[in-house]
């Protein structure tokens, strides 16, 4: 089964072609960062527009990767969580090619899609995929959670962030320092020749009572520093403080979790996962205790639709479909604490 992925939620126009054993045949993205750049952060009322521009090119070009829409036997689409007015234009493009071509429709849930990454391969590659349960970390610019991924397409939350996604925070502090949109890269280069013990930060709620974070604090913590020293001329030993912590709680907590829940496997995702201090602290503390980590290829992490046609075929798996009156959501209705988030 071949699934036509689409994804609008944020400001990434995708469009790929997946199928049911996670096997990618087609992957495009039309990235927007060009158009929010100047505004240091995702501007909704552009991100549609940028959406209705790119989204019937984007779904042309991965369609004439695939082979053509006749080999295609169903539609997924993400629907949420996201900006509306941009969600509506990928589910307005999958709800006329289902019509159209009389194709199964499922919506995904943009969190399970990117869940679920760590299964996507290309041919003849082999995924290195771990089995199931396993904890995952799932760390982007607009979302920070711990899970336990239980059976295909599903899982159970088991901390988040209490205020801003680690994502976010990156793109805040670099927005602090004047490095540019989005941040995360840039304070990942800088920091990887800072030193980290140059100066003092808070470490984020790091107490293992809970598994939630919190990253408001430490971004105050560096608004203060630079408040009082100025912009650093070279921002390399703050960006490297602010990293450690923020990478140290991600990594501790996540590792915890592995404990606490008795399941030694660990996958990073999300666009946070393509930062190095991340993933070469999660495989020295992982090797340490005795947990197998996974870290899917950074064209995984970031936001595609691969991962939500491959979502999509699992929810089509389990016999589920989704009619043309498929509405799309801001939040997450059912990702609850504890409670079950369904693929949908
Ligand atoms: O998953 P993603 O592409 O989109 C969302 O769903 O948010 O993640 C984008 C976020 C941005 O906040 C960006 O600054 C961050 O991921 N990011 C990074 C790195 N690369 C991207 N953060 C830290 N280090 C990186 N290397
Ligand atoms: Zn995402």
């Amino acid at each position: 089964m071949r699934v036509l992925g689409i994804e609008s939620s944020c400001d990434e126009t995708a469009a790929a072609v997946v199928t049911e054993r996670g096997e990618v045949i087609a992957d495009v993205v039309a990235s927007q960062i060009a158009v929010h750049a100047p505004y240091g952060g995702v501007v909704p009322e552009l991100a549609s527009r940028a959406h209705v521009q790119n989204v019937v090119p984007v779904i042309e070009q991965a369609l004439a990767e695939a082979g053509g829409l006749d080999t295609i036997d169903a539609v997924a689409v993400t629907n949420g969580p996201g900006l509306v007015g941009a969600l509506l234009v990928g589910l307005s493009a999958a709800k006329a090619i289902a019509f159209g071509r009389e194709l199964p429709l499922v919506g995904v849930d943009h969190l399970v899609g990117h869940l679920f990454a760590v299964y996507l391969h290309r041919a003849g590659e082999l995924a290195s995929a771990p089995e199931l349960p396993y904890v995952a970390l799932l760390v982007s610019g607009g979302h920070t959670a711990i899970y336990e991924v239980t059976a295909p397409g599903e899982a159970r939350i088991l901390g988040q962030t209490r205020d801003d996604a680690a994502g976010e925070a990156f793109d805040k502090v670099a927005k602090l320092l004047g490095l540019g949109y989005p941040g995360g890269p840039v304070v990942d280069r800088l920091a990887a020749r800072g030193d980290a013990n140059a100066i003092e930060l808070p470490s984020p709620m790091s107490s293992r009572r809970t598994l939630d974070f919190s990253f408001s604090g430490l971004k105050t913590a560096v608004a203060r520093y630079v408040k009082q020293n100025g912009v650093p001329e070279d921002p390399a030993d703050l960006c490297a403080a602010f990293q450690r912590r923020v990478v140290r709680v991600l990594v501790s907590k996540s590792v915890h979790a592995c404990k606490e829940r008795g399941v030694p496997r660990l996958v990073l995702g999300g666009g946070v996962a393509a930062n190095r201090g991340l993933r070469a602290r999660a495989a020295e503390v992982c090797a340490e205790k005795g947990v197998s980590l996974f870290v899917p290829p950074v064209s995984s992490c970031t936001d595609n639709a691969a991962m939500i046609a491959y979502a999509g075929a699992l929810r089509l798996a389990a016999g589920e479909r989704d009619g043309l009156d498929l509405a799309a959501y801001s939040r997450s209705p059912d990702v609850k604490r504890g409670k079950m988030a369904k693929a949908r």
